[in-house]
């Protein structure tokens, strides 16, 4: 099946994303709309080469049989702490006439419920990004992200997903980067604290959790937990808004060391593999959104193919976790890493 789907996204894909063997972004540099990274790709790239720097502590003398790789997230069991990320946009980022919007968030939506977790949904000026997402919502458990917009628009657009009564509700702060909201005449700027804990404290009056996605430094960690915040995600967008940024591993153990336990860490860049899900674990995240292998699935194969992606990922984990002799997703530690 997968590499199935893989070569019908290929096909459907043409002149947006090469689906390439690894996807780490030297392909499409630059290519922003598109799938690629901006400007010179350093950011996306710096994401997968980061992860790829970790390496492992193998051991096999140990009584780990069968590792347990599901795990609690916002209150609900998770088979894999490992989500598909928000992205919107199919016609101006993926395939012009093959997939609608409606058809992939649906896929992703379903496809994630049926192997055990969540997908995430984006927003973007057109508004059938937001119709899509809210149309999914409605069948299927998952987590809107929406824009900082400014005003009346932001609550329209949170009092409209959380009508869905959503796992949780996010907001990419650092689409204040982003050159197609720019390009489509609607740029949004970063937010102050007072600001983000104002937004938050809407949200939670409604009896729903707040994530914010797009933290890079402890200090912005320090702001979500002082706003209010039930999660983060350490991301830069898939290196989609500022070149020349760290990949988020090397960034996560600093957040993370700063936040933990006080809110719920979630990181997203470069996750490919169940290796790098432990990877990310043992640096100190919660649980990974994954990006672009997502869409990827979603284009070639619709639900099943997200479906069939998760599905090996958690076996990827489950082997991942034996080879490093961990049973549990909480016995993923630091210890797990290999250092000189
Ligand atoms: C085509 C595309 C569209 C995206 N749209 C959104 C969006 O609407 N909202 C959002 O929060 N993030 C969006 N992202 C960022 C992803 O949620 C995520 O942070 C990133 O893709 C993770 O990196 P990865 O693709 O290397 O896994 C988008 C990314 C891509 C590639």
């Amino acid at each position: 099946m997968s590499d199935d789907y893989r070569s019908i996204a290929r096909e459907r894909m043409k002149g947006f994303c090469r689906v390439c063997p690894v996807c780490d972004g030297r392909a499409c540099a630059g290519e922003v709309p598109g799938m690629g990274g901006l400007t010179t790709g350093a950011s996306f790239r710096n994401n997968v080469t980061a992860l790829a720097d970790v390496t492992l502590n193998m051991t096999v003398l140990h009584e780990v049989k069968s590792p347990d790789t599901s795990t609690k997230l916002l209150g609900m069991e998770f088979k894999v702490p490992a989500l598909a990320a928000p992205i919107g946009g199919v016609s101006f980022n993926m395939t012009k006439e093959h997939v609608s919007e409606d058809a992939y968030i649906e896929a992703v939506l379903s496809g994630c419920v049926a192997v055990g977790t969540v997908g995430c949904t984006g927003d973007g000026v057109p508004p059938f990004i937001i119709d899509a997402a809210t149309k999914a919502l409605q069948a299927h458990r998952g987590i809107p992200f929406i824009k900082p917009w400014e005003g009346k628009e932001l609550y329209e657009k949170l009092d409209r997903v959380m009508e869905c009564q959503p796992l949780a509700v996010g907001m990419d702060v650092d689409a204040a980067g982003l050159v197609t909201l720019r390009k489509m005449g609607r740029p949004v700027t970063p937010m102050s604290t007072t600001e983000l804990a104002q937004v938050i404290d809407y949200v939670h009056k409604k009896g729903q959790r707040f994530i914010v996605k797009g933290i890079m430094m402890p200090q912005d960690a320090e702001k979500s937990v002082a706003a209010g915040a039930d999660g983060i995600v350490v991301s830069n967008h898939g290196g989609r808004i500022l070149d020349h940024c760290p990949g988020t591993a090397s960034v996560l153990p600093r957040i993370a060391a700063a936040v933990r336990g006080r809110l719920t860490v979630f990181v997203d860049g470069g996750v490919r593999t169940g290796v790098d899900v432990l990877k990310m674990l043992a640096l100190g995240a919660d649980a990974v959104l994954i990006g672009r292998p997502v869409s990827v699935a979603a284009i070639g194969g619709l639900a099943e193919g997200v479906s069939a992606y998760f599905n090996s990922i958690t076996q990827q984990l489950s082997q991942a976790m034996l080879l490093t002799g961990c049973s549990r997703i909480s016995d993923i530690s630091p210890e797990v890493l290999y250092s000189a």
